[in-house]
């Protein structure tokens, strides 16, 4: 009998609260008018019920619903994990995207091991960060200092919880025109150094079901001319997110952020820079904000599942061109203009590279590709 009128309590709430809408009182979240929609609803005892609400802005968040008090129906959401207080490494994070994910993370309370080659760079950037930031100088095509940040970060902090593999290169440029240096560069810093910072870092986050961030592109899924190097390596990047997936312990998380273009100074590192943060301001490409980048791993290391995404989200389509008939019809369809793709590209990362040495220097005329003289060369 007490079991009956527990289950019609509990139809009586679901369909009450199909015609209800939320607002944030008393730590929790009071239903009361809009339509929220629920996938599963458990009886749990006589006044408790859980269950998955689909409200747009707790999408997949569980809640567990009290019955209806004199203030309407209070629903305590289940938090997402939290950032706060968890140890997580972001590399590349002296610019552009990496420095974005820094500043989401040190600002919901983690604390955030930045790294990058220009230790100056990283510095300043760390001092504008809010919370704890520990900016790590690390050349990652170096496997010694690879090792060495690892240890140095689980000695210093005690824990690593997190790492975002985000450092990466780009060349735009046919392939056949890479030379052996970029090319070794490139596949050093894309591919082994992500795989071999991962192989370290498992260690330490594998019980504590810890998170690994690969910021892949869209390139990975569709490769295109003037980006064929680059791309392979992002390819080869998804693929080790799905075969660590599928041997990782439980609790262990992989995922994979595959931006389309993103605002940044990648261009002129692709044309061998070193840029200042003043060059790289001037010098940034077309694209979505880093920010938007940053969210997205954020959103990764507060849920619960893997997660892959593309940024901006309808980028995800792309997935479809890596199947046939549309694989086939691309291969046809760019062979023929892949020269001009890449004539193309190299012009807009020359307009990039002289805009960020022409308002330095007021009046330069050469629009040309050459190495600006107030950045410092790649070794
Ligand atoms: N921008 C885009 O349109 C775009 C699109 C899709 C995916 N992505 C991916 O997003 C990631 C970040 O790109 P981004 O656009 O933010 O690039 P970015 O602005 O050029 O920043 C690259 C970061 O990596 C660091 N870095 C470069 N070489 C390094 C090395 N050998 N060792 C350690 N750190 C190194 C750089 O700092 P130092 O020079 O000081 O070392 C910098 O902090 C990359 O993996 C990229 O492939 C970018």
């Amino acid at each position: 009998m007490a079991f009956r009128f527990t289950i019609a309590i509990a139809i009586l709430d679901v369909v009450l609260l199909t015609r209800s809408r939320t607002d944030d009182r008393c730590g929790g979240t009071r239903m009361s008018g809009a339509p929220v929609r629920m996938d599963a609803v458990v009886v749990r005892g006589d006044d408790e019920l859980t269950g998955r609400c689909r409200l747009a802005d707790y999408s997949g968040s569980r809640v567990s619903m009290r019955r209806p008090g004199p203030n309407g129906y209070l629903v305590r959401m289940f938090p997402k994990r939290i950032v706060k207080g968890r140890v997580v490494l972001v590399t590349g994070a002296s610019a552009g995207i990496g420095r974005s994910v820094a500043a989401r993370l040190a600002t919901a309370g983690a604390t955030v091991v930045t790294s990058a080659r220009d230790g100056t760079r990283l510095r300043t950037a760390a001092r504008y960060l809010p919370g704890t930031v520990d900016p790590v100088e690390c050349d990652l095509t170096d496997q010694r200092q690879r090792r060495e940040m690892i240890d140095y970060v689980v000695a210093r902090h005690g824990r690593l919880d997190a790492l975002v593999n985000n450092a990466g290169l780009g060349h735009v440029g046919l392939f056949g025109d890479i030379d052996q240096n970029s090319l070794r560069e490139i596949v050093e810093l894309n591919v082994i150094a992500v795989a071999d910072l991962t192989r370290l870092t498992l260690p330490h986050i594998a019980d504590r079901g810890g998170d690994v961030v690969m910021i892949s592109s869209v390139a990975g899924w569709v490769p295109v001319p003037p980006l064929s190097l680059y791309s392979a390596t992002k390819a080869a990047v998804n693929a080790l997110v799905h075969a660590l997936r599928r041997e990782a312990p439980p609790g262990l998380r992989i995922h994979s952020i595959n931006p389309g273009p993103v605002r940044t100074e990648w261009l002129l590192r692709a044309a061998g820079l070193r840029p200042s943060d003043d060059e790289g301001r001037r010098g940034c490409s077309f694209g979505t904000s880093p920010e938007r980048v940053a969210e997205e791993v954020y959103r990764c290391l507060t849920g619960y599942r893997n997660r892959t995404v593309a940024v901006p989200r309808w980028f995800g389509a792309a997935r479809l061109a890596g199947l046939p008939p549309l694989s086939n019809a691309l291969d046809l369809a760019l062979a023929p203009v892949a020269p001009l793709l890449a004539r193309w590209a190299r012009h807009y990362q020359d307009s990039l590279v002289t805009r960020a040495r022409r308002e330095q220097h007021g009046d330069l005329d050469d629009t040309t590709s050459t190495l600006p003289t107030s950045t410092t060369p790649r070794n």
